[in-house]
């Protein structure tokens, strides 16, 4: 079972650190989800975070650094555009897809030319990231498809028999992954809607493209329909739909964004926000669906919240957590 260490603590950074280097898998905090790290230059590592998660080798993984000026070193190319992102946004929960150097192993880019960066804004993460001295692969510490982990019980509770070590850090504060956003074309995509918001972004760079999760970029292959998915069947509502009244004896939740006492009947109501604040909502996402899927609930409604701001991230886990196989 993994050991638990309190990441504020030197000497548990030195001994992640240290089991790292030694091309050791370690789970780790960051702001927006708890990551399952490797030595991104170590090939066999990187190997290790594929199979424990049980993740495709199509998937690429994001690259993390303690500062964007070691990015030269892994990226080809940074245009104006990811240079004014880079200042504005980092550390935060923003990650740039920038053209690759051969450093970088093809396994970590699933074989694209392409190469997601990003630094982390969690103190732990880029202690972590300072000590170990190498960039560091890290995807969500969950099993490939399932809900991300945004504390360190959840990690255990997921992977603990297949890691040794956890650096614990907290709860994590930003609750949803980062915006991963491709700089390879003149045209800006978001591939992934994340902890920076779209409006964040194009106040910065212009106009950006959202790609559709409907149709699945060839060039973003971690935007597949289904995922994010608890095992409890979920059922999205369209906006402002009317909220149904589950039947007598059905074991049915209901996930709102903020209270409604006009709601009835339901064995559980979980709220992501007192008061419908969206920040909020996205810290809580997670942490609130795992819940939902250890109550043994025959289904769960879920309400759609406004898409806007965070609320472009919650919706699009919302949505994909929703499909079935
Ligand atoms: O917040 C986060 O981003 C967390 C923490 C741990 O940093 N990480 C995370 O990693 O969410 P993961 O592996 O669950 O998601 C990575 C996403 C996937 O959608 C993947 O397809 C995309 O980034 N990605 C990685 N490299 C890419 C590339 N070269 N081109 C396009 N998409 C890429
Ligand atoms: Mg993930």
């Amino acid at each position: 079972m993994a050991r638990i260490l309190d990441g504020t603590d030197p000497r548990a950074i030195d001994t992640a650190a240290a089991a790292l280097r030694a091309g050791e898998v370690v789970a780790f905090p960051t702001e927006t989800v708890y990551g399952l790290g490797a030595d991104a230059l170590n090939e066999r590592a990187v190997a290790q975070v594929f199979a424990i998660k049980n993740r495709p080798q199509f998937d690429p993984l994001i690259v993390h650094l303690p500062d964007k000026e070691v990015v030269p070193q892994y990226a080809a190319t940074i245009d104006g555009r990811a240079a004014a992102l880079m200042e504005r946004f980092w550390p935060g929960p923003l990650t740039l897809v920038l053209r690759k150097r051969p450093i970088i192993p093809d396994l970590v880019t699933a074989g694209l030319d392409t190469v997601a960066l990003r630094v982390p804004a969690h103190p732990v993460a880029l202690a972590l990231l300072r000590a170990v001295g190498r960039p560091i692969a890290a995807p969500s510490a969950n099993p490939f498809g399932y809900v991300s982990p945004t504390t360190a019980a959840h990690v255990r509770d997921l992977l603990g028999d297949a890691i040794r070590l956890i650096l614990d850090g907290g709860p994590c504060m930003v609750g949803v992954e980062s915006t991963v956003c491709a700089l390879t074309n003149e045209e800006a995509v978001v591939l992934r809607p994340g902890g920076v918001t779209v409006e964040e972004i194009e106040a910065v760079i212009g106009p950006v493209r959202i790609a559709s999760t409907s149709q699945p970029d060839a060039h973003s292959p971690g935007t597949l329909p289904r995922h994010y998915s608890p095992h409890v069947p979920l059922t999205l509502l369209a906006p402002g739909e009317d909220i149904p009244r589950p039947r007598q004896g059905e074991r049915v939740g209901i996930l709102l964004l903020k209270p409604r006492p006009e709601v009835e009947g339901y064995t559980l109501v979980a709220v992501l926000s007192r008061d419908g604040d969206l920040t909020e909502a996205a810290a809580n996402l997670f942490a609130v669906l795992r819940r939902l899927d250890s109550l043994g609930l025959e289904g769960v409604i879920v309400e759609s919240v406004p898409e806007r701001g965070l609320g472009r991230a919650i919706m699009d886990r919302l949505r994909r957590a929703a499909v079935r196989d």
